[in-house]
């Protein structure tokens, strides 16, 4: 163990640094990163690392609801099992094309919100991402009463559903939640903030476009 004079040593020289105490930004607000627009990333990035990755290991049997053409797919490869399932095909979906085919893979065009191809008492985390949210909730609320007997005990399922309120929200929000807001975080760049709005209001002008919102 060090010296206590040596720990003193460390504190001292904190002495005096940040006048009126370290303040960067109001970690609540979603536009402020510590390190401005190099902050940031990706919402499916951060749901990745979150509600993904921490989930699937070698051991793990998944069942993935709406898998398109397999994005989250590809990462859970290193699954003891994948079941996929979809409204579309395969073919149509270019499934095979992005994933590769594996046998441990298995894709299931769906005809209704059954689950009969998935075993009971088999599945260890089920995720489901931006699909959901494009489902009735009789559709959802059977799919989660069929799931129920298929999923192992202590197992997680993570699944996407739509939030009208919130969906509505965040369009009313876009200029706010844009991260280009962190363009120009110090102060006395403030004769540049006019430059960063118009940037910010062309961006949303052109995602409604996008997305004919
Ligand atoms: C927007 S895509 C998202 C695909 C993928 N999860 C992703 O994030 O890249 C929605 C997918 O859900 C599928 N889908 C729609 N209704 C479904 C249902 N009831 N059961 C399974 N998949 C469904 C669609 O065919 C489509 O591939």
């Amino acid at each position: 163990m060090r010296s206590r004079e040596a720990s003193q040593a460390e504190l001292a020289s904190f002495q005096g640094l940040w006048p009126g105490g370290f303040f960067e930004g109001d970690p609540s607000d979603p536009a402020f990163g510590l390190w401005g627009v190099t902050s940031f990333l990706g919402v499916s990035h951060a749901v990745y690392l979150g509600c993904c990755k921490p989930y699937v290991n070698p051991s793990t049997v998944v069942l993935e609801i709406g898998c398109g053409r397999g994005a989250w797919t590809k990462l859970m490869l290193h699954a003891r099992k994948l079941y996929c399932l979809d409204a579309l095909s395969a073919e149509h979906n270019r499934f095979h094309e992005y994933v590769g085919r594996h046998s441990h893979v298995v894709y299931i065009q769906v005809q209704d919100f059954s689950l009969r191809e998935i075993p009971l008492d088999s599945i260890d985390f089920v995720f489901s991402y931006d699909a959901l949210c494009h489902v009735s909730f009789a559709g959802i609320s059977e799919y989660a009463e069929n799931l129920f007997p298929r999923m192992r005990k202590g197992a997680h399922a993570i699944w996407m559903v739509a939030d009208y309120g919130k969906y509505n929200a965040f369009l009313r929000r876009q200029a706010q939640l844009c991260v280009l807001n962190a363009l120009f975080p110090r102060r006395d760049l403030f004769l540049l903030r006019g430059l960063q709005r118009l940037i910010v209001s062309g961006i949303v002008a052109w995602n409604n476009r996008r997305y004919r919102l």
